[in-house]
Formats: structure tokens, sequence, C-alpha cells
């Protein structure tokens, strides 16, 4: 079958892989290749046991594997072979040199534009789906017409704002698809062809285009804005515990002013996930480039609180257990940064784990997805930590349990059989608020959500 266009994606990860499994499945007449540098994740996207977690994806996934979407490690031959190229390798925080623990590290972005224009036998509309630091399509487009071969490149931006846990319902319903390209001719003529994918299934009028700067800068942007709202209700949520007031339902009058909104509200152990701190820090450190620190204190401070609310938990936990916590079993409930999903990046369980153990409490992780990674985050630390798939078993002879994760699954445990096997005093810190708070107190427990009063016996 002859197809009517050939896509390639570089980057088969959270992003690349659900995104073009989307794409294959709203647009059959497209071919769409996805390959990596890493043989094993390929290797598990083309078998029964994709290598992440995201509801609907499983199901997509069998639709069009070998029919339209392809996955490989033959990155030249993708390159060569195809016209569309989206590029969605990871872009993590610098670790070294300048910039490092602020700036984006740009080598995989990079390596990748030099690897399109090495095996490039005809011009290409390459574009960015990983989140970059403004002004990197302009880097990109140097880097690829840097020879005088007959070859053009076109660099669109094209950010993704899928939430992991939801991303399949976000790609078919996506609240905007943002396009930004060069103002030049060949730069607009791109940007249709790339329009034309997307309305396959999204209305047109949810996909804006705009400058690829602005484009760029938006994701950014997006990002900080939403970590922010979460910073300032976990910010509250400790101003509540020290009030008597109940962050529910502070959130719920403030959510009800129609220019507030109702989302992103719910105080928590603090943000997770591959993105929110690193596209802040990289927002930092933009405007510290710039010299414009009073921006960059600003936004440093989103980052900050959360810190603050992480600590702030595991400090409640040690003055609620009479400052003491050698010895103790805990047990979490949950470890990956959000439900739904079994990624851990950067999730506030780890951190937690960590300082729990620094106060040699002995730790038992449960989580439905998440143990897999679980196990290789905390790889070699030093204390006593085990991994326990059944939240029952798990919690059994613990003096407290931590709720991290907010699976639907623990709103609906049978909590008195949880209590007559856990040692007591027991105790239940809620870090998501996700619990019948009253019904655990009368079972017995001492509970502790967050921004609320606490529910202690005697
Ligand atoms: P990821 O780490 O899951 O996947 C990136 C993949 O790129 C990896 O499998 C890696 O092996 C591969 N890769 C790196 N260099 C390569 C190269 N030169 N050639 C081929 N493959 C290469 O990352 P992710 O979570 O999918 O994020 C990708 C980008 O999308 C990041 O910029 C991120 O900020 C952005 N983003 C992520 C999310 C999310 O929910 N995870 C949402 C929106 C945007
Ligand atoms: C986030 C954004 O929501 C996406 O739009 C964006 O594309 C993505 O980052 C990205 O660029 O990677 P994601 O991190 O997958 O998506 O998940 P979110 O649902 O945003 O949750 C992030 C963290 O905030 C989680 O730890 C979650 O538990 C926490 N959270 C969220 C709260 O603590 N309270 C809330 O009210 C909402």
């Amino acid at each position: 079958m002859k197809f009517k266009k050939n896509i390639l994606c570089i980057g088969a990860g959270y992003v690349g892989g659900p995104t073009m499994a989307m794409i294959a499945y709203k647009c059959p007449r497209y071919r769409i290749t996805v390959v990596d540098v890493n043989p094993t994740r390929i290797a598990e996207w083309n078998s029964d046991d994709l290598p992440i977690y995201e509801p609907g994806l499983g199901e997509i996934v069998k639709a069009t594997r070998g029919k339209n979407l392809f996955f490989s490690t033959d990155i030249e031959g993708g390159i060569r072979d195809n016209d569309i190229i989206f590029v969605s390798v990871n872009t993590p925080t610098k670790t070294f040199g300048a910039g490092a623990g602020m700036a984006a590290d740009l080598q995989y972005w990079e390596k990748t534009a030099r690897q399109i224009l090495q095996y490039s036998q005809s011009s290409k509309i390459v574009i960015e789906k990983s989140t970059l630091p403004v002004k990197t399509a302009l880097a990109m487009e140097r880097i690829l017409n840097y020879t005088k071969s007959s070859l053009s490149f076109d660099v669109l931006s094209n950010p993704e704002f899928l939430a992991e846990g939801s991303a399949m319902t976000d790609l078919e319903n996506p609240d905007r698809i943002l396009i930004g390209c060069q103002d030049t001719k060949s730069g607009l003529a791109a940007r249709e062809a790339l329009v034309e994918i997307y309305a396959n299934w999204v209305p047109r009028e949810k996909i804006i285009t705009s400058n690829i700067w602005s484009s760029e800068l938006s994701k950014i942007v997006s990002n900080a804005f939403l970590a922010q709202r979460i910073s300032s209700i976990n910010a509250i949520s400790a101003l509540c515990e020290k009030t008597d007031a109940d962050i529910t339902e502070v959130a719920k009058a403030v959510g009800m002013d129609s220019r507030i909104g109702s989302k992103y509200l719910n105080a928590s152990v603090g943000f997770g996930g591959s993105c929110f701190k690193k596209d802040i820090l990289n927002l930092v450190y933009l405007c510290r480039h710039y010299s414009l620190h009073d921006v960059a204190d600003y936004w440093e401070s989103v980052v900050r609180i959360n810190q603050y609310q992480q600590e702030r938990f595991v400090l409640n936990m040690l003055t609620a257990m009479f400052n003491t916590l050698a010895g103790k079993k805990i047990c979490l409930f949950g470890f990956a940064f959000k439900a739904n999903t079994g990624d851990t990046r950067e999730s506030p369980a780890i951190c937690i784990t960590r300082r729990l153990l620094e106060e040699k409490a002995e730790i038992i992780i449960t989580d439905p997805k998440a143990l897999k990674n679980a196990k290789a985050d905390l790889a070699g630390v030093d204390g006593k930590v085990s991994f326990i798939e059944d939240p029952y078993k798990a919690a059994e002879g613990c003096h407290a349990i931590a709720i991290l994760t907010e699976w639907d699954l623990y709103r609906n445990l049978d909590f008195q059989k949880i209590y007559d096997n856990m040692t007591k005093p027991a105790s239940i810190f809620d870090g998501r608020n996700i619990i019948d708070h009253k019904r655990c107190f009368d079972i017995g427990f001492n509970v502790y959500p967050t921004g609320k009063p606490a529910l202690t016996q005697s």
C-alpha cells in the first residue's frame, strides 16, 4: 500500500510513543516510524509488554502496530526514508558545567540534529516535540543548514501538552495544538503540512499558530503556571494546618471564582514528574541569562515551596510519631509521581523515602504499577526497604501508612482490616487527601491529612 505521508519520530519515550500511536490511529493512510537509540525500549514497544503504562495505550498500539505504526532502531534508515521528522528526545536538566542544575541539557537534541543532517538525502520538515529553551529552533536551523547542500530543513516548534496517566485522552482531545514557525515561505508551507496532520482529528479552531519563539516559550510557561498553582495551594495547606482551616474547603471556595478556576488546586506531597521542576529551572536559567533576576527569583520560589512541602511532610510524621522514627515500620502507599502511571521520575516518594531512611525508619513500598521503577530509583540506598504489591500485606505490622500517590485503589481499601494488622498506635498520613479521614479515625487510626486539622485519638 502506498502511504500518503511518511512520518518519523526520533525518541520512543513517554511522548514519542503515545503521540505517534495516536497519529497512526487517527491517520491510517500515514506511515509512522518511531526510532530510538535504546534497543530494549524498541523491543518492548514491539512486544505485549509496552515500556510505559498509560491507560488506553495498549489498545491503540495493538490496532496500529505492524499496519502503519513501526518501532525500530534504524535511525539512519528512518531519517533517509521520511520527510517529516518529529524529535521527541529527552531534555533533562544539565548536571555538569555551566548552568548545571538549571539549564536544559541539549546534547541529545543536538546529536539528533547532526544525525538528521548526516543521513538526509532529501529536504525535511523537522518538528521540535521535546520541550526546549526559547531560541533552540534557531540553533537547530543553523546546524541543519550549515552545509551549502541543496537540501533545506524547516524547523517547527510543536510542543506537547499531554499529561501522563491521561495521555491518550489528552492526545485525542487536546485543549490546543500549538505550532510555531519562521515567517518565511517555506516555514509557512511546513506549518501547513503539520496542520494537515492534526486536522485529521483536531478541530481547526484548536490548532493555533504563533511565531516560533512564542511557541517554545509557551510550553515552558504552561508548565510553570501549572506548577505555580500547586505550590500556591501547598503553601496555603501549611497555613491551614496551623489555623484549623480546611484546604479542601478553601480550594473549593477560591476555585469557584471563574477567574481562578477549580483545577490544579489539590494540595499534595508536592508535584513530581520529569518536567515541572526541569522546565521551571530552565525558565529561571533563561531569566538569569537575560539579567531578569527578580523574575528568576519569583519562579524559583515555586520549586522551593515544592521542596518545602516534601520536607514538611516528613517533619510532620516525625513530630506526630514521638520525634523518633528509628526502627519504626512505615508503609508508603504509592510511589508513582501521580496516579495511572508507572513513572517515578522526580516523584516526591523518592525524596520522602530517602528522608525517612535517614531517620532510620524501615520502609515498605506498595504501588500497583511503579514497583519496578521504585526499585531502580532506590538501588544502593542505605537502609531497610522492601517492595510488596498487595497493600494489605505491605501494611502488616507497620506503625504508619503514608499515602503518596492518589491511586483510586487506595480510596476503597478495607481500612478496618488494615488497622487490625498494624502496630498500635497506628497512624495514617494522607499526602493526597483521598481517604475518608473520619472513618479511619473512628476505626482507631491517628489521621494526619494535608492542610486539615489532624484527627488524633485522645
Ligand atoms: P523519555 O526519556 O521517556 O524519552 C526520550 C527517548 O529519546 C528515550 O527513549 C531516549 O533513548 C531517546 N533518545 C535520546 N537521544 C536519542 C537519539 N539521539 N536518537 C534516538 N533516540 C534518542 O522522555 P519523554 O518523557 O518522552 O520526554 C521527551 C520530551 O518531551 C522532553 O523534552 C520532555 O520535556 C517533553 N515532554 C514530556 C512530557 C511527559 O509527560 N513525559 C509531556 C510533554 C512534553
Ligand atoms: C504536566 C502537565 O500537566 C502537562 O500539560 C505537560 O505536558 C507535562 O507536565 C510535561 O510537560 O511533561 P504531568 O507531569 O504528566 O503533566 O502530570 P500532571 O497531572 O500535571 O501532574 C504533575 C504533578 O503535580 C503530579 O505529581 C501530580 O500529582 C501533582 N499535582 C497535580 C498536584 O499535586 N496537585 C494538583 O492539583 C495537580
